[in-house]
């Protein structure tokens, strides 16, 4: 396995590399990310993995200072599994020299519902930045997680409007046993605040059975899982049931839904979500 830190070297090795698969990360990679890079394994002559902690998708007051960077032990768990992978480590002057980005991808009005609601400009951030490291990585085909959906969509609908020549391959959410999706930021986690975060999962799945059998009050569920999560001291951002295929408000003729959520746990945020066909 080979680290590159530079655009200049990446670009010089990018000659020889053929068919290139890309999995764009923040680091502190755990089982989840892998599932992405043995995808990436299957689909190409060669492997990217890029991991860059993204001031630009952060807000004032989140986490970006500690969010936890950890290089070498994301670099022995992709050699383990891939060992012919590059991984892609740039610091903040190599892809930001000019300090502010000056041109950006500006997503459409999706950047504002969601998640995007209560983290002003992260779609914008993570547009952008993952713009940039196509155009530097020049990927065949770019690995996402569906962990984080609404962000595959929007990139999904990038690719798609701006014509990048680059196949986007959506993974299944990776959970731990008792099934909470894993997350670099469950690391934030106390030990209690990590045996009531399975609460999440477990609404999800409670609603998908509610609506696979029938129901259709999206609203009446939601309030449930809300108003469960706060007596249990989380602070609900938002669960919605949308259309899995446009992101628009389910309505009751949908067949293919899906429910996101984000909700607070002290300090931590964390998102999840899951499909129903009905
Ligand atoms: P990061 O949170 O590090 O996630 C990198 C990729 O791993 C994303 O595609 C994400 O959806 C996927 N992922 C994370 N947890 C997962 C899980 N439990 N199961 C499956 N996939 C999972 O997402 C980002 O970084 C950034 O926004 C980025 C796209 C790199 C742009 O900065």
């Amino acid at each position: 396995m080979k680290i590159i830190h530079t655009i200049q070297e990446l670009r010089e090795w990018r000659k020889t590399a053929g068919t290139v698969a890309f999995v764009p990360t923040m680091g502190n990679l755990h089982a989840g990310h892998m599932a992405l890079v043995r995808e990436a394994r299957e689909r190409a002559q060669s492997v990217v993995v890029s991991i860059f902690v993204n001031r630009l998708q952060f807000g004032q007051g989140e986490d970006f200072d500690r969010y936890p960077r950890t290089l070498s032990h994301d670099a022995s768990l992709i050699e383990h599994e891939c060992p012919h992978a590059v991984v892609f480590a740039p610091d903040e002057k190599e892809l930001y020299p000019h300090v502010i980005q000056q041109y950006k991808v500006e997503p459409p009005a999706l950047q504002d519902e969601l998640c995007g609601a209560f983290r002003p400009g992260h779609f914008r951030g993570v547009a952008t930045v993952v713009s940039k490291l196509f155009n530097i990585v020049q990927p065949t085909v770019a690995c996402f997680g569906k962990k984080d959906y609404q962000q595959l969509f929007i990139l999904q609908q990038m690719v798609e409007e701006l014509n990048m020549p680059i196949e986007v391959v959506p993974v299944d959410t990776g959970r731990a046993g008792d099934g909470l999706a894993l997350s670099s930021r469950n690391s934030y986690l106390s030990e209690t605040e990590r045996a009531e975060a399975p609460r999440l999962y477990h609404h999800l799945t409670r609603m998908r059975d509610a609506i696979a059998s029938g129901e259709r009050d999206f609203a009446r569920l939601a309030e449930e899982t809300i108003e469960d999560l706060v007596r249990h001291g989380w602070v609900v951002d938002y669960v919605e049931t949308r259309n899995a295929r446009t992101l628009k408000p389910a309505v009751h003729t949908d067949h293919a839904l899906v429910i996101l959520l984000a909700a607070r746990i002290g300090s931590t945020r964390l998102i999840d979500n899951i499909e129903i066909q009905c």
